[in-house]
């Protein structure tokens, strides 16, 4: 993993690159930043020349110096008002891969005025950080990005710098994994791999783990995952992950993550054409327990308890069908009309689980739940809802800090009623309209008065390569941060 590191804008640059940010509008570099041109060779003066630093432009020169290769590279920051942690993280991923392109070994960033818009130093180190971990991101083992190395160059103490950047690097260490487990194959990452890996990678943390084998899920009577996950030959599993379990005064809050580690459809089957990606059905599962391990790292006083259901939705002879009545934990009974609407049933069972064995004050669900949330907001923004208004407010806040937006929509009571059931309490498909939303609602049924959030990432989890520049193609972890920052805001509050 790339190493981030921190030191004052003086003296000489030894690197084998130097980025010097700016924004649009800019004329002339600062006296700082002109200082160190001259200390590197003096091009970017001359780059400067009708450069109009478009958030993402850029510009580099690569000279020879001795028998190495040294490149200068304008970074266009883009409109100083709107200066935020994201925008700054999408600019600097850019400047990372231009510069991974080059094979250049190490970096050197200075940003000309790193206090603009909402960006304080602390923010921008923290944002430069995320970026330049994630941009370097490869798939699981294949060779590691030339770029190992990125100093920021900032004028404030490294004492204040630092703690910022440490959090940027758990937080990237936990995406990096999240990627690794989505990105990887279905065939490899069954749900006794993925819940044996995550338990052995969160009692390192000293989180405490169990994973119920398929017995214990129907001694729990979760029939909507055993449902699920009967038509293959890889038995579900759930895992726990739970921190500051000890503290019992403390809020707990239960992160429910959707585990379909392949959605084929099951009988009522997708498709082809889109159907190797659905390997990246349990970016939910990942991403939560990344946030509950990087809340424990970050020795937040609150409780916080990972659920995880975990299962392949596959058409064997064991699948469930069309027309099936199941008993969910709740008690509540579900026709199945589509058994790709698989989603909503492992959830809603997992959402009962935690009501019941924990009494949580919160529980907030996180799942690539439907293709109508992808449609409707497109790949950059989750679908929220739920039924307290402060947590989706506390969510938004979070989203704004963490650069991934979630968007509300309107869940109330119109909504539980298209999916009443004729021959059940309720059936697991509403029909097209308002699709994200339906969906929500059953999931919504297991919560009752619980305080209840729910976010769809089916379309924020994957990036067909229109992504910001930080990200690289596939999974994108994203979720993990939000995650964190809304139990940051939960934390502060007590
Ligand atoms: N896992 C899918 C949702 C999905 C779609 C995630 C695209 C990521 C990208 C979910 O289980 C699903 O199949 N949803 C269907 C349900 C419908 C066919 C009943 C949907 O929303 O289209
Ligand atoms: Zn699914
Ligand atoms: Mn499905």
């Amino acid at each position: 993993m790339i190493h981030v590191g921190v030191r004052p804008p003086t003296g000489s640059v030894t690197e084998n690159a130097l980025v010097l940010g700016v924004y649009r509008g800019t004329r002339r570099l600062s006296v700082v930043a002109s200082r160190l041109d001259r200390s590197f060779g003096g091009v970017a003066a001359l780059l400067m020349d009708g450069f109009k630093a478009d958030r993402g432009e850029t510009r580099i020169a690569s000279l020879k110096r001795g028998r190495r290769l040294v490149h200068t590279v304008l970074l266009g920051l883009g409109d100083r008002t709107q200066a935020n942690a994201e925008n700054l993280a999408d600019a600097a991923g850019v400047a990372a891969r231009l510069l991974i392109t080059h094979r250049a070994p190490s970096v050197a960033v200075y940003l000309d005025d790193t206090v603009a818009g909402t960006l304080d130093a602390g923010a921008a180190a923290h944002a430069m950080a995320k970026a330049f971990g994630l941009a370097t991101y490869r798939v699981g083992k294949s060779p590691a990005a030339s770029l190992t190395r990125a100093t920021l160059l900032c004028a404030q103490p490294a004492r204040s710098i630092s703690p910022h950047l440490r959090r940027a690097q758990q937080l990237v260490a936990w995406m990096t994994r999240v990627r690794d487990w989505v990105n990887q194959p279905a065939n490899v990452l069954t749900p006794s791999v993925f819940t044996d890996d995550a338990r052995s990678a969160l009692v390192k943390h000293g989180l405490r783990c169990r994973v119920l084998t398929e017995r214990a899920i129907a001694q729990e009577g979760m029939n909507g995952v055993l449902a699920v996950g009967g038509g293959s030959r890889q038995a579900p599993r759930f895992l726990i992950a739970e921190y500051g379990m000890a503290n019992t005064r403390r809020p707990l809050v239960c992160l429910v993550g959707k585990g379909v580690m392949f959605d084929s459809g099951g009988i009522s089957i997708k498709p082809w054409e889109h159907m190797h990606e659905m390997k990246s059905d349990m970016a939910g599962a990942a991403s939560v327990l990344a946030a509950t391990s990087l809340a424990a790292q970050s020795k937040l006083p609150l409780r916080v308890v990972a659920l995880a259901p975990c299962v392949e939705n596959m058409p064997g002879g064991g699948a469930f069908r069309p027309g099936d009545v199941i008993t969910l934990a709740s008690g509540k009974t579900v026709e199945v009309l589509s058994t790709d609407a698989e989603g909503r049933l492992i959830l809603a069972d997992a959402v009962a689980y935690a009501k019941s064995h924990y009494r949580p004050d919160v529980i907030v669900d996180m799942a690539t739940l439907t293709g109508g949330v992808l449609i409707a907001l497109g790949t950059r923004i989750a679908g929220i809802m739920g039924n307290s208004p402060r947590d989706i407010d506390d969510m938004r806040a979070a989203g704004d800090r963490s650069g991934e937006p979630v968007w509300p929509l309107p869940l109330d009571d119109r909504f539980e009623a298209m999916i009443k059931g004729d021959v059940s309490d309720y059936k697991n498909y509403g029909g097209r309209n308002a699709s994200p939303i339906t969906a929500g609602a059953l999931i919504g049924t297991s919560a009752g008065t619980t305080r209840w959030v729910h976010i769809d990432i089916a379309g924020s989890s994957w990036n067909d390569g229109t992504g910001p520049g930080y990200q690289t193609r596939g999974a994108t972890a994203s979720g993990v941060d939000l995650l964190l920052r809304y139990l940051e805001i939960l934390a502060a509050r007590g």
